[in-house]
């Protein structure tokens, strides 16, 4: 939206918002959209940041840190709901969310000039895991993986096997579980079609996990963190939950992934060739490739297949195949369905096999539809 105007582009990220269940940032977009103040501070944002989830991951920042304002009794991941479900007093959000803005207008304006949004949904993993299975139990079934993820964040979805999976199937409620039971980080996701189609929920072994970002961030920095979680909307209390318990098994692992700094595509070559190279390495990336142009997109698929040529490589990727040109995604008949936003979930390898579209997945896990 680069020709957007910011009241036009906070009027857009409201109905957005509203559209997927975020009312608290509906109400305060279509609210401050003309707020000469707030206006003026996303001015100081750099030209390439300067979207509306920016100063409200700036806020939701200050607010997680313990600034006191009244605008924290609007935030169910500072103040949870009331048992009633309305706010405690009926103040207009966006009344406050202004005031907020205008009395700490000091500690936000070094966020709104250093920072960018970022997330690391381990919900995906909801996609990951039966992909790694199928994967796993292909040629090098003994062999261990290793992982390398690229637009990684903080490396969380690199410990998919240490959270529990429960597929619940649409038509008739029947489950299947995988993955440690006592996990606390705990997804859950709608089966479409039919369980028995996903691939046999064998947690995989793996040799290294590896993560190449822009901007990695550290799991066990405290700043890091809450930066990530300040990135969710405050009014999605399950999906802010999952990420705490996910930041808190990223803390305590016996095997953190090594996370690298760098540009995906520039630096893909010489981040690989630091893991070992006689196992099958799986490259994956997930709602990454949407930041590349559809040329870098070209590039990153060449740079696989030059890799493919030195080693043992599987390409698996779950991005949303509108956004995404550069890469080959199979059509399937969820693409049809404007409604939701699907995720394809496309496997090729080994070494440069035909890509096949292994899913069709919600962005954030929530549903798939498994491709036999
Ligand atoms: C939307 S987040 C997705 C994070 C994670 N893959 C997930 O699914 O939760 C996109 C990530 O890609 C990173 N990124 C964007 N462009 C990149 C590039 N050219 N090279 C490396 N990382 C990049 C960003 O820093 C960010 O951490």
């Amino acid at each position: 939206m680069p020709d957007w105007t910011l009241p036009e582009q906070f009027h857009a990220f409201a109905e957005s918002a509203g559209r997927d269940g975020g009312s608290t940032y509906a109400a305060i977009c279509h609210g401050v959209a003309d707020d000469p103040l707030v206006l003026a501070l996303m001015g100081e944002a750099p030209r390439a940041q300067r979207r509306p989830n920016l100063l409200m991951a700036a806020v939701h920042f200050l607010l997680l840190g313990g600034t006191d304002h009244p605008l924290s009794a609007h935030y169910d991941t500072v103040y949870p709901p009331q048992e009633d479900g309305r706010r405690p007093d009926g103040t207009n959000v966006a009344v406050v969310f202004a005031d907020f803005c205008r009395c700490h207008h000091d500690a936000l304006l070094p966020l709104m000039t250093t920072r960018s949004t970022q997330t690391n949904e381990v919900g995906r993993c909801a996609g990951l895991l039966p992909a790694l299975c199928h994967i796993a139990a292909g040629a090098e079934r003994d062999q261990p993986l290793s992982l390398l993820d690229l637009g990684t964040s903080a490396g969380l979805n690199l410990l998919f096997d240490e959270f529990s999976y429960l597929y619940r199937q649409r038509s008739d409620g029947s489950v299947l579980g995988a993955g440690p039971s006592t996990s606390d980080v705990a997804i859950e996701a709608t089966v479409r079609n039919d369980l028995s189609k996903l691939p046999t929920l064998v947690v995989p072994a793996v040799a290294e996990r590896v993560g190449l970002d822009l901007s990695p961030l550290d799991p066990t920095s405290e700043d890091d963190a809450r930066w990530l979680e300040a990135c969710l909307w405050p009014d999605n209390l399950p999906r802010f939950n999952r990420l705490r318990a996910a930041l808190a098994v990223a803390r305590a692992t016996s095997h953190p992934p090594r996370l690298e700094r760098g540009d995906l595509v520039d630096d893909l070559a010489r981040v690989a060739g630091t893991i070992d190279p006689t196992g099958p390495l799986v490259v994956l990336h997930t709602w990454v490739a949407a930041y590349l142009t559809p040329e870098r997109q070209r590039a990153l698929v060449d740079e696989v297949q030059t890799l493919a040529g030195s080693r043992l490589v599987h390409h698996l990727y779950a991005e949303s195949p509108h956004e995404v040109p550069g890469l080959e995604a199979p059509p399937s008949s969820e693409s049809a369905q404007r409604s939701d936003f699907v995720t394809a979930l496309v496997h090729s390898g080994p070494n440069g096999a035909v890509p096949v579209r292994l899913a069709d997945m919600h962005p954030h896990g929530r549903w798939i539809r498994w491709w036999p």
